[in-house]
């Protein structure tokens, strides 16, 4: 078994123990020291590289060996979805147990045209621990850091002045940013003490329209501080079109604050896609390779099928992306998210588009999709549903609701195959069939390969011939 760890590794077999090798590389030969024994598998770490296994190349970042973002950047771009692609079909082969034929499994990788500077959303971390390299001398200041955490090891933060896959002009926010907020003396975050006061930095960008939005999280109680060190940041990079401030007193190290601020600007960017108009404020998902949700949006719109005067329902909708892009004359579209600001957002984007059908209910789809409280908001019954859920998939609850709703059509879009290995089975023993799944790199250099399912409901007589 092959396995791509999302913590920048390996994972696979090493005789007859299960082994996860940290900063390994398929097909490298490598000496390895066992760090720890589990039950289920061995931790061991590279010491030395013997032979680098095909396509290794030079890595862009200079951070590639400590930082845990894009850690497969050392491996040629094809390399990468070759490996993402085994990795994929591996990890939904529990389907195949299920009487799905391995030709409607993923078979190839669309790949994105753009793989560094692609992302349009970065989220740094301040942190008063600073990772400290074993280059720098005995006794570097350690006390301030933004930058991102580094593999494997959450409570350090690894200070940087470039990421490779966010753009020049994130570039140009994430230096400034980070020598104003020295010079503010305004105190990094200690995630184990939960004392100080900048927490985090989000930059997000509309590729299409040039829009910069810039989050600056910090603890509660900084009001003046934080507004003088925004206004020196909106002086110095003129690209950011909109800075707010939100305040966290969450111990949880999550870049989303529970109050927010507008310093300037209305508070979100405008994106385009797919000629759609989208207004995204900070706390809202959006998808973070533009030129590829583009193509997302597309391989959704196809598995979905005609969409003329049925009823959608986009289920973890965020700011309505996928149903607003596919569902443009559909008779009805439900859009259900648990983020309040989403739901705002998607309503806003409803308006924007034109978009009188649309609906967006905010709450927990495990809730929002039960057949009373349908019957309550007077949605009628799905003849499609796009299901999008986060990284973990989805709860046996709504699988339960999804069954009982029984549209026609169901498109599954996940970036975690083990989510969909889990998720799909209980539909495929519920009446679906899967008839097709497509692949598309969303993340390059990193371990998540994006793919979009079609399942279709077999009517009773077929599913009893089954
Ligand atoms: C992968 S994103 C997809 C968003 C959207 N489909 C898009 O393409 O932009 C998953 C979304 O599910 C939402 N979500 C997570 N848990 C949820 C739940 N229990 N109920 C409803 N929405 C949920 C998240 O807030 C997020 O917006």
């Amino acid at each position: 078994m092959l396995d791509l760890d999302p913590a920048g590794g390996v994972r696979g077999r090493a005789g007859s123990e299960h082994v996860w090798l940290a900063r390994g590389r398929p097909g490298a030969r490598v000496v390895a020291r066992v760090l720890r024994r589990r039950r289920s598998h061995v931790q061991a770490a590279v010491l030395r590289e013997l032979e680098p296994g095909p396509g290794r190349v030079e890595p862009r970042c200079a951070h590639v060996a400590d930082c845990g973002g894009c850690s497969f950047q050392d491996l040629a771009y094809p390399r990468q979805l070759e490996l993402l692609l085994a990795a994929t079909r591996e990890a939904l082969a529990p389907l195949l147990a299920c009487g799905v034929e391995p030709g409607a499994l993923p078979t190839s990788v669309e790949a994105a045209a753009d793989t560094y500077g692609y992302r349009n959303k970065m989220d740094f971390t301040f942190s008063n621990r600073r990772w400290v390299l074993a280059s720098e001398p005995a006794g570097a200041a350690s006390d301030f850091a933004l930058g991102l955490h580094l593999a494997g090891r959450h409570a350090k933060v690894l200070d940087i002045r470039r990421c490779e896959i966010q753009s020049e002009a994130g570039n140009e926010i994430l230096r400034a940013t980070h020598e104003l907020a020295r010079a503010s003396g305004l105190a990094a975050w200690d995630s184990r003490a939960h004392i100080g006061v900048l927490r985090h930095l989000v930059i997000r960008e509309a590729r299409r329209t040039g829009q910069v939005l810039v989050a600056l999280v910090t603890a509660p109680g900084h009001a003046e501080p934080v507004a003088a060190l925004a206004r020196a940041l909106v002086a110095r990079c003129p690209s950011i079109t909109t800075l707010v401030h939100a305040e966290s007193a969450r111990l949880a190290n999550v870049a989303l604050g529970e109050t927010e601020r507008v310093l300037h600007g209305v508070g979100w960017i405008e994106e385009h896609l797919c000629g759609v108009r989208f207004r995204i404020s900070a706390r809202s998902f959006f998808q973070v390779h533009t030129a590829q949700a583009e193509r997302l949006v597309e391989r959704v719109r196809e598995a979905a099928g005609p969409l003329r005067d049925r009823v959608v329902y986009d289920i973890c909708c965020g700011a309505g992306t996928l149903g607003l892009a596919v569902a443009r004359d559909a008779r009805e579209l439900w859009g259900f998210e648990l983020e309040p600001a989403a739901v705002e957002d998607a309503r806003a984007n409803a308006r924007l588009n034109e978009r009188e059908r649309a609906r967006f209910v905010a709450g927990d789809v495990r809730d929002t999709l039960r057949a009373e409280r349908l019957a309550e908001l007077g949605a009628a019954r799905p003849d499609v549903a796009l299901v999008d859920p986060p990284r973990a998939g989805l709860h046996p609850r709504v699988v339960d609701s999804l069954l009982e709703l029984a549209p026609e059509t169901l498109v599954y879009v996940s970036c975690n195959a083990r989510a969909a290995a889990r998720d799909l089975p209980a539909l495929l023993a519920g009446g679906y069939a899967l008839r097709g799944a497509v692949a598309l790199d969303l993340f390059p250099h990193t371990p998540h390969l994006e793919c979009v399912y079609r399942l279709e409901h077999r009517t009773p007589a077929a599913a009893a011939q089954a």
